[in-house]
């Protein structure tokens, strides 16, 4: 026991050195995601025991998940976002050669149509030119087509890679609209060179084995009998109140791909959008959806299994929330030992929102036992 803590208190969390840029978790943009060194050195150090899996209830873009295929671990994976989940599986799972034929085709008969419709979305005219509007809708219709379900994924996942650089939309983390000046030929070749990136690092991508699950859903409406395998251990960083919008960085991209972002807004935990209503959530409420999560977590995990969740802190009109002591009650309240509280810097290359609102500048990760 000694040495596992000791292991774990040696590593430098801090990963000054952390560069994953062009690899596998470089194919879609995804706000506030974890570096991937921490799922990886979690499950190196905890171990997953057999016959168990690594399972992430907030998994967004599914770093956890690809460090569990890398290690040869069995996953599960849940997320609200259908954007997230999305990236999630088209991750991790095979994708066939005829991908990029399939890619080839989809923009050969996409530049075939004549009319097209255009889905109503609100306020499109305003974040769309007319002329991406018609070429977004003849791609998908185009990849509509498609008829392999993982290679429709990863066209609908390269074709939502580009929709803010081809949109009006300023960048990613900036909701200003500008003139951009990008014709349909541009946008075709955008897409197709997201597919060619998404293809070669699919390609460079080798898991040990494809045992995950992604599954599209509330976390906190989740029951035992949906998680399939019992879970040794739990890696995972739940959204924490006033911090982020995942719905918000996403909204377009899900209106394209015939997703409602207003019903993720609905039931996503923490979105800013909820502090700015009358009678907003409290800190009281976060301690609240924590509980049911720690449940699921007891009915999920193996007696010894291990529950690691990331966490920083929040400010909730001026008030500082300490979500790291919450959950370190909830955790203990509902049965789990507390092992150990590591810090770490988040590097300020990581903030892919404008975090300075609540100063967050470092964050815990804390580890229970069943
Ligand atoms: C901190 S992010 C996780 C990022 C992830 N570790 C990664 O590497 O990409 C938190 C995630 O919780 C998701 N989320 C928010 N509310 C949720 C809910 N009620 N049920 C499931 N997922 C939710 C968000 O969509 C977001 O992807």
């Amino acid at each position: 026991m000694l040495s596992l803590i000791n292991r774990l208190n040696k590593i430098d969390w801090n990963f000054p050195n952390s560069n994953t840029a062009g690899g596998i978790n470089s194919i879609h943009p995804y706000p506030a995601k974890f570096i991937q060194e921490i799922p990886k050195e979690l499950i190196g150090i905890i171990g997953v025991p057999k016959g168990t899996c690594v399972f992430d209830p907030f998994c967004g873009s599914g770093a956890t998940l690809v460090e569990a295929q890398l290690a040869g671990k069995p996953s599960i994976g849940i997320d609200l976002n259908p954007i997230a989940c999305l990236i999630s599986r088209v991750k991790t799972q095979p994708l066939t050669s005829s991908f990029m034929e399939c890619v080839k085709h989809v923009i050969n008969s996409a530049q075939s149509y004549t009319k097209i419709t255009i889905p109503q979305i609100p306020n499109l005219d305003h974040w769309f030119m007319p002329e991406i509007q018609e070429t977004t809708a003849k791609l998908l219709l185009s990849i509509e087509s498609v008829k392999e379900q993982r290679i429709k994924d990863a066209l609908r996942l390269a074709l939502s890679s580009v929709l803010v650089r081809v949109s009006n939309q300023e960048s990613d983390t900036r909701y200003a609209a500008i003139n951009k000046d990008i014709d349909a030929n541009k946008y075709y070749s955008l897409f197709s060179r997201a597919a060619e990136h998404l293809w070669k690092v699919k390609n460079a991508y080798k898991p040990k084995f494809y045992n995950t699950e992604v599954l599209c859903k509330d976390t906190l409406a989740v029951t035992k009998k949906e998680i399939k395998q019992p879970v040794g251990l739990v890696i995972t960083s739940p959204p924490y109140p006033n911090a982020y919008e995942y719905w918000l960085y996403h909204k377009y991209r899900m209106f394209w791909l015939g997703f409602d972002p207003i019903q993720v807004k609905r039931n996503e935990i923490g979105a800013r959008a909820h502090y700015y209503k009358k009678n907003p959530p409290t800190a009281n409420d976060f301690h609240n959806q924590m509980v049911t999560l720690f449940n699921l977590f007891w009915d999920v995990v193996v007696k010894n299994g291990y529950v690691c969740v990331v966490i920083g802190r929040s400010k909730v009109h001026g008030k500082i929330i300490d979500n790291a002591s919450i959950i370190n009650d909830v955790g203990k309240l509902v049965g789990f030992t507390p092992m150990l509280k590591l810090s770490r810097l988040i590097a300020s290359s990581r903030k892919t929102f404008n975090l300075s609102h609540a100063n967050i500048i470092n964050e815990n990760i804390l580890i229970f036992r069943k």
